[in-house]
């Protein structure tokens, strides 16, 4: 008997044995297998993430407090929970510990409007290396960036997040961004898959998108984003999308992202997973943030009641592990929770200054020889706008601000001037203290312009050598920009640019203008005012330094525009299907608001332009613009010559030579656009095939620069035949300094047609 016994007891151990494999990288199948309903769907479904209430921070050694959210650990079989954090300026972590007197800050780089406007591959790279280091370093796992939903509209209030107009740029973007990322072994997510456009009722609207336009324009970034770079995740979208939440739309998620693109890692929702979550479950989005139990018991009931079926369920499971194996918490990585911010903020202080557009510089005002005595004018000199608001507010050490930055660089500030802007900013800070106003992480106040009294400024322009002008714009997650007094200037401002420029003017001295905006504002009507304009964009927490070396000639700017600053906002076709002057309460629905009938805008947004998107619109249409895409001036001057245009295998190679002409070492950033043969598909005149950076070319120098296009990059998306096609024919391959200035070209032959079959599922009345 007691041999029976010890018999069963041991065979019993030995199945419990058996049923809990330990997770490793070669036996996900038998993990999977092991795995209970309860585990599985607990696997699917994020976890509670480390908060702060009341100053004691929650949650287990594993979390990162701060942290945007989790996936939950199934300890029984090996399988560690995991950190996902924002993105996409740098990390974004909580900064102080209670009871720990380590800080635990990250570094603020540049956005990412400014990261392409560098229009440079190898330096992203760079950025998102260092960047990537501090997410291994501060025991994260993901990184919930880039941000790459395309500008459909100046006044999207999360632009400065994402890339740019032009899908080809944005796709090379994100996929640097993401290599560097996951060169440290630790993921990447891009973001907001897809057609989140606007930020005005994000969690329902329904972007109405011709499957032409999606294709070509919406989703074309992630597509080269996922096949050059093979991101760990894929953020879906809070909207609805031709009808459809996309986190539960499996055609955006499996058909397209998966079986066309062929896409390995796993999706999970933005953080709100809706209601249906058995059918994102269904769908193809593996894992529902930030969580809660409730999903976890939708997907239990789904299975039992056979809605989800045992395939769907291992798919998202196995998608699951394969994610795990990769992570830093599976590696049982020993994160020293001390990256080298010294060294990272000299990357950020590099890309800002590489990055930097030049928009304006009349008989060469810049650079300044550095010594000068400078009157430094707007309150944003001082309330310097380093990164946008929300999710992708990074919580930096330190901002270095114009002020600073113009003293280190070895101007003398005008002091008076300088004291009256602090008084100012000291004042609203008391004020807003008496008032008890906090704000919320969704809407970090920019102070408002103040008025500066013409003689003052007068008496300024007598004293000093030369103006500097801040200009700035905070925009962030949660409620888009507005035409009037934002992407318009406020009166205040444009009082601000006439009596300073009709005074040092005057005068006889120069008037410099600097954007910190986020996104683009109108600078038609007073950029003739001014002698010359530099735009860094929110360059990050040393970007005025940077700003500073490029005043100083310190570098010869080469940033070009990744989108187009039109004359009007009205000139943009997305504009009329845009909710630009639309109170909105950010992306909250509902909340007091009650019933109503669908509006326009805000309930659903008809994508009216297609693909006739930033350039592709004023270019072809011949829309007179204030500065085009791809736009942006350097001290030196170049000069293109030589244009080739090889036919290779499959597409051309196209090369040009540039010389330096100018009187110091810069760089170029030559962009190659192609006009397809009539006929056919009505295609815009210009469109961006390629692009590259030169080296820093000393004075006198050249260097040829090449560019590869493949057939399948020149197709357009023919809705008739739900394929991608390119016809055959003569394409003009033009090598631009901008979408408007085209300084050489030549002719590619297609011998023949060809085209690539896909699925036919976006149509806008599909249900
Ligand atoms: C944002 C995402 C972000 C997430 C986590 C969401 O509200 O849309 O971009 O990654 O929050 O913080």
């Amino acid at each position: 008997m007691k041999r029976i016994l010890l018999t069963v007891a041991s065979l019993c151990l030995a199945v419990t044995a058996l049923a809990q494999p330990q997770l490793r990288k070669d036996n996900i199948d038998e993990v999977l297998k092991a795995m209970t309903l309860e585990e599985k769907a607990t696997l699917l479904v994020g976890g509670a993430r480390a908060a702060v209430v009341n100053g004691v921070t929650s949650g287990t050694a594993w979390q990162v407090p701060g942290a945007a959210g989790n996936t939950r650990p199934v300890e029984r079989l090996g399988i560690p929970g995991t950190v996902l954090a924002d993105g996409p300026a740098g990390l974004r972590i909580q900064p102080t510990r209670q009871g720990d007197g380590n800080t635990y800050y990250c570094t603020g780089f540049p956005v990412g409007t400014l990261l392409a406007s560098s229009w440079d591959i190898d330096l992203v790279e760079k950025v998102t290396t260092a960047m990537g280091n501090e997410v291994l370093e501060y025991g994260v796992d993901v990184l919930l960036a880039p941000g790459i939903n395309i500008h459909r509209n100046p006044l999207c209030g999360r632009n400065f997040e994402y890339f740019s107009e032009d899908p080809l740029l944005s796709g090379k973007m994100a996929a640097a961004y993401v290599r560097g990322i996951q060169g440290n072994g630790v993921g990447t997510s891009i973001k907001h898959y897809a057609a989140n456009n606007q930020e005005t009722n994000r969690n329902e609207d329904d972007a109405q998108v011709s499957p032409r336009a999606l294709r070509e324009i919406y989703l074309k970034n992630f597509e080269i984003a996922v096949k050059e770079s093979q991101p760990w995740t894929v953020m879906s979208s809070y909207n609805k999308l031709n009808g459809r939440y996309t986190q539960q739309d499996v055609d955006l998620l499996t058909t397209v992202l998966r079986d066309e693109w062929g896409f390995q890692g796993i999706v999970m929702t933005d953080w709100g997973n809706k209601a249906g979550t058995v059918t994102s479950t269904k769908a193809g989005n593996d894992l529902m943030e930030p969580g809660n139990q409730n999903e976890i018991d939708r997907i239990i009931a789904g299975v039992k009641d056979g809605t989800i079926s045992q395939e769907e369920l291992d798919r998202n499971v196995r998608n699951m592990l394969n994610y795990i194996v990769l992570t830093p918490h599976f590696r049982g990585y020993k994160f020293s929770n001390k990256p080298d911010l010294k060294a990272h903020a000299a990357v950020a202080r590099e890309a800002a200054g590489e990055a930097m557009v030049l928009l304006r510089n009349e008989n060469g005002a810049l650079p300044l020889k550095g010594d000068e005595k400078v009157a430094l004018y707007g309150i944003s000199a001082i309330d310097f706008v380093a990164g946008g608001t929300g999710s992708g507010d990074v919580n930096k050490a330190y901002v270095v601000n114009m002020e600073d930055a113009m003293v280190n660089a070895g101007f003398t500030l005008d002091k008076g001037l300088a004291d009256y802007y602090k008084a100012f900013i000291a004042y609203d800070k008391a004020q807003t203290a008496l008032n008890g106003t906090t704000f919320s992480w969704f809407s970090r106040r920019k102070l408002a312009e103040i008025a500066i009294p013409a003689a003052a400024i007068q008496n300024e322009a007598k004293a000093n050598d030369v103006a500097v002008v801040v200009l700035g714009r905070n925009a962030g997650e949660g409620a888009d920009r507005r035409q009037v007094d934002d992407f318009e200037l406020t009166n205040v401002e444009r009082e601000l640019l006439r009596d300073v420029s009709t005074a040092f003017h005057a005068a006889g001295k120069k008037v410099v203008v600097v954007l910190n905006i986020g996104g683009v504002i109108e600078t038609a009507s007073w950029k003739n005012m001014v002698d010359a304009i530099v735009l860094p964009w929110s360059p990050g927490q040393e970007g005025a330094n940077a700003v500073a070396d490029v005043l100083t000639g310190k570098v010869n700017p080469s940033g070009k525009l990744p989108m187009t600053f039109p004359v009007n906002f009205m000139d943009h076709p997305s504009s009329a299907n845009f909710p630009y002057n639309y109170s909105n309460a950010g992306n909250m629905r509902g909340f007091g608001w009650g019933p109503r009938q669908p509006q326009k805008d805000v309930d659903y947004t008809k994508y009216e332009e297609g693909i006739w998107v930033g350039y592709r619109h004023f270019a072809t249409k011949g829309v007179e613009v204030s500065y085009p895409f791809g736009f942006g001036l350097s001290y030196s001057y170049f000069v293109y010559s030589k244009p080739v245009v090889k036919a290779t295998a499959d597409g051309f190679e196209a090369s040009v030579t540039v010389t330096n002409q100018g009187q110091v070492a810069g760089k170029e950033v030559v962009e190659v656009y192609v006009h397809a043969p009539e006929g056919g598909l009505e295609k815009p005149a210009r469109e961006l095939k390629g692009f590259a950076k030169t080296k820093l070319l000393a004075p006198g120098e050249s260097q040829t620069v090449t560019v590869k296009v493949d057939s399948y990059s020149l197709a357009s998306f023919n809705e008739a035949t739900s394929a991608w096609e390119t016809p055959a024919g003569n394409y003009e391959v033009m090598f631009g300094a901008s979408v408007n200035d085209i300084r050489r070209s030549a002719f590619y032959k297609a011998k023949k047609a060809q085209s690539w079959p896909v699925h036919n599922v976006f149509a806008l009345d599909r249900k």
